[in-house]
């Protein structure tokens, strides 16, 4: 049992997926020898009264904070021009007033703000690990870092987060940090995996140890108000297998937007986080282990190659729960140059570079990296050309 890390009552669980390593903790081939690998119990729970889906167990933020493997948005064209324009409309609408300021709370590889900085806009990254090209302030975001940062700058207009608030277990810690920072009419806007939408697909490789909150239209309303903001907007966006973009405002200062409203009644009419939803997805997570194992038991038993594509965070989950190892996937290749020539958490799979993929196509490959499937099977038209096929497992186990 746990308690809700936004309102203390108690969190339901409803998945357990066992004992998982951290999905960014690759190992050096001498250290998978040793049996000291740190693991944890992944189950996802749901809070019995304010409804927020978050993980049972925290994992450590020494332990977990990327070890090393920072996400760079820029690898894919398609983030790339997403944060690009997320920079330019609020360049358009928040940040056009005089003098503006912009914040961004752990800022990937600095995308976004480097437009921002680009277009003569104030800026600043809360980063411990700092971001070329961009102003940072070496720290995770609080309440101290905000008031140091307000103190020298001024408040900011907008703070902006993607991929993070998800990630902070401490999610009251941020909402005070908010509120020291935020300018009177700024708003706080951040964007993270839709719970509805990881249902909808029964993309559960999205439930690991960095992504502590599974938020929900819902879950963020309360949330809001709980630490004294208000649920302005909320926008679906494609990216990331699916997402939402929610802005808060401090309680007051704006008029929520009708697509709040619609939200929150779409959630309630499906019942989003109710029990019949979400014993139909955990059937439909185990129902996807059976399918995947199934096929690539019968395609290796047949002779046919598989190669995993991308060493993502997700495939930690889908290698770890499935019981997926080199003996059905002798290695993943991945652009990631710390990654390669290091074994997969947990699973073990080798990581090496997409050269090892291309110089001898495998008759399949298991696409890890499904959210970016348009812009992989474009670039890798060469293997289809080969006669290779993708295999797929969200939103269910097949072959295109
Ligand atoms: P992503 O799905 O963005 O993230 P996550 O790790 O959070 O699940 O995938 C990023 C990883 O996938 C990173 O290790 C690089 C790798 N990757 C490739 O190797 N090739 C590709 O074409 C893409 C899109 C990703
Ligand atoms: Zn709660």
């Amino acid at each position: 049992m746990s308690n809700c890390r936004v309102c203390s009552a108690t969190v339901r669980k409803f998945f357990d997926f066992g004992r998982h390593p951290l999905s960014s903790a690759f190992l050096t081939p001498g250290e998978a020898d040793d049996d000291r690998e740190f693991r944890f119990r992944l189950a996802i729970g749901v809070c019995a009264s304010c409804t927020m889906v978050q993980l049972m167990e925290e994992v450590p933020r020494e332990l977990s904070a990327h070890r090393g493997y920072p996400y760079h948005s820029s690898n894919s064209t398609v983030m790339r021009k997403h944060f690009q324009a997320t920079a330019e409309g609020f360049l358009a609408t928040e940040l056009d007033g005089p003098d503006p300021f912009m914040t961004e709370i752990g800022c990937n590889d600095g995308v976004t703000l480097q437009t921002v900085r680009d277009a003569g806009v104030r800026h600043l990254a809360f980063e411990p690990t700092g971001v070329d090209g961009v102003r940072t302030h070496h720290a995770f975001f609080d309440a101290a870092a905000a008031r140091e940062v307000r103190a020298a700058n001024g408040p900011a207009d907008v703070i902006y987060a993607a991929n993070t608030i998800c990630d902070i277990p401490d999610i009251g810690s941020v909402l005070a940090g908010v509120d020291e920072l935020l300018a009177d009419d700024g708003v706080f806007v951040f964007e993270d995996p839709y719970f509805a939408e990881i249902v909808d697909r029964t993309s559960f490789d999205q439930i690991y140890d960095e992504h502590f909150f599974f938020f929900t239209g819902r879950a963020v309303h309360f949330l809001a108000e709980h630490f004294g903001f208000e649920l302005a907007d909320v926008e679906r966006l494609p990216v990331h297998g699916g997402q939402i973009r929610y802005t808060l405002a401090r309680a007051g200062r704006r008029r929520p937007t009708p697509a709040v409203e619609e939200l929150l009644a779409e959630e309630a009419a499906r019942d989003l986080t109710g029990p019949t939803t979400l014993s139909r997805f955990t059937a439909d997570v185990a129902r996807i282990r059976t399918d995947l194992l199934d096929l690539l038991r019968s395609l290796t038993a047949d002779g046919k190659r598989i190669v995993g594509y991308a060493a993502t965070a997700k495939s930690s989950t889908v290698t770890n729960y499935c019981g997926i190892g080199p003996d059905l996937v002798p290695f993943i290749c991945d652009t990631t140059p710390s990654k390669q020539g290091m074994l997969t958490p947990g699973a073990h799979i080798p990581v090496r570079p997409p050269e090892a993929f291309s110089a001898d196509y495998p008759d399949y490959a298991l696409l890890f990296a499904w959210n970016h499937a348009e812009e992989v099977m474009a670039k890798e038209q060469g293997f289809r050309e080969a006669g290779g096929k993708w295999i797929l497992y969200v939103p269910d186990v097949h072959i295109v």
